[in-house]
Formats: C-alpha cells, sequence, structure tokens
C-alpha cells in the first residue's frame, strides 16, 4: 500500500517475562550510539518479572543509531520526531499483538535520546504508555495542548552537572508533566549525563513499589 509503513520493520530483541500471563513489558529505548542490546540487562535487573522489548533507533547520525533527527546537540527535527514518535507508537501496538503481551502494561526507560522519545510519546500518545522511567531526558517539545498524565508515574534520573541537559529544562520537563496530571519522581545526582548506578537503583525501588500506573 502506498505509504504504508512497516513498523514490525524496526531492528528489535523481545524477551518474554518468565511468567508471561499479566507481566508488564518494559519498552527500553537506547541513547545515541546505542543498540537493542545496550539496555536488556538493565530491564532486567530494574524489573525481573517483566517482558523486555528492545528496538534499534532506525535514524544515523554519523553511523550512530538514534531515534530521531537532530539538527544540532539539543535541536530536534521537529517533524522527524513527530514522525518517529507515531513510528514507534505503532511498533509498540503491532509488538503487542505479535508478541502477546497487554499493550495497556507498557513502561516505557529510555536514556539520553531514548528517553527524550519516550517523553515525546507520552506528550503526544499518553494512552500508549502506562508509565516511564526517563534517564537523562530534556524537554522533547513543548506541546500546544497538554496530554491527559492523570495515573501515570514517571520517574526522571537526572545529574546536576549534565553537560547536555541543563537543570532547568529537567525541571521544565518535570513541571510539563505534572501540569498534564502525571505523578513525577525527580531524582538528582551529582553526576553528569552518564547513567550512575545510584539512580538505576532508585529506579528500581520506584518499579518494584509500583509507582508507576
Ligand atoms: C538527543 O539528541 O536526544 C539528546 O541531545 C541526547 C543525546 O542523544 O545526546
Amino acid at each position: 500500500m502506498e505509504g504504508a509503513v512497516k513498523t514490525m520493520d524496526f531492528v528489535h530483541r523481545f524477551l518474554p517475562a518468565p511468567q508471561p500471563e499479566g507481566a508488564p513489558t518494559l519498552l527500553l529505548l537506547h541513547g545515541t550510539g546505542g543498540s537493542e542490546n545496550d539496555l536488556l540487562s538493565l530491564g532486567q535487573a530494574l524489573l525481573p518479572g517483566a517482558n523486555l522489548l528492545s528496538p534499534h533507533g532506525k535514524v544515523l547520525e554519523h553511523g550512530m543509531p538514534r531515534f530521531f533527527r537532530r539538527l544540532a546537540e539539543g535541536v530536534f527535527d521537529q517533524e522527524d520526531l513527530r514522525f518517529r514518535t507515531g513510528e514507534l507508537a505503532d511498533f509498540v501496538a503491532e509488538a503487542a499483538e505479535r508478541y502477546g503481551f497487554s499493550a495497556e502494561r507498557v513502561i516505557a526507560v529510555g536514556y539520553s535520546n531514548g528517553a527524550n522519545i519516550a517523553a515525546s510519546l507520552l506528550l503526544r500518545q499518553p494512552e500508549r504508555l502506562a508509565g516511564a522511567v526517563l534517564f537523562h531526558p530534556m524537554v522533547p517539545f513543548v506541546p500546544e495542548t497538554l496530554p491527559d498524565l492523570r495515573g501515570r508515574g514517571i520517574f526522571i534520573g537526572a545529574g546536576q552537572n549534565d553537560p547536555i541537559v541543563p537543570v532547568a529544562n529537567t525541571e521544565e520537563l518535570a513541571a510539563l508533566f505534572r501540569q498534564a496530571g502525571a505523578e513525577v519522581t525527580l531524582q538528582w545526582q551529582r553526576g553528569g549525563h552518564a547513567l550512575t548506578q545510584a539512580e538505576v537503583q532508585a529506579a528500581q525501588t520506584w518499579l518494584k513499589q509500583g509507582r508507576r500506573a
């Protein structure tokens, strides 16, 4: 069909939960230069009873995979971001049918560029995600109309000395989500953009406490 997008052509990994019946699914979204294999062990550590769905970003920047195009550091190609966000949403829905997991129990876990497309998905198609763990995200765009994020939990891990994401940008993102009705947990670390063990542990505790929807 003309214009049709074969969304299941995302290169991806799917690891079923040990007990798949009713299990939540973690949608693992890697950072720039990463792959579908990067966050599998993180996902297993974060929520051992979950299915893991891990796509490979389709956009290449000097050979480095990403989930959407950027024009410069922190300056996003908004048209591409909108398209890629829709494509990812469709992929998740198709994967739910193909692998038989509940589309209502998908929690995004993203790092950096992966966290940014997860934030875009929350702002554009909030019904696709039950919650999210965002490591070092930034505001992907400011929506004209806020989505309804009531009943959704969002964990944000951020670095006070992150050279890519200014503190004010993280605070703006948390405020956007709160205004949209989400329950936001913002965990600050003294470090930079790298993922720290402390924030992984904090996210693990948050997930185990069922703070997500
Ligand atoms: C992005 O482009 O999504 C952010 O700048 C994070 C990164 O990938 O460096």
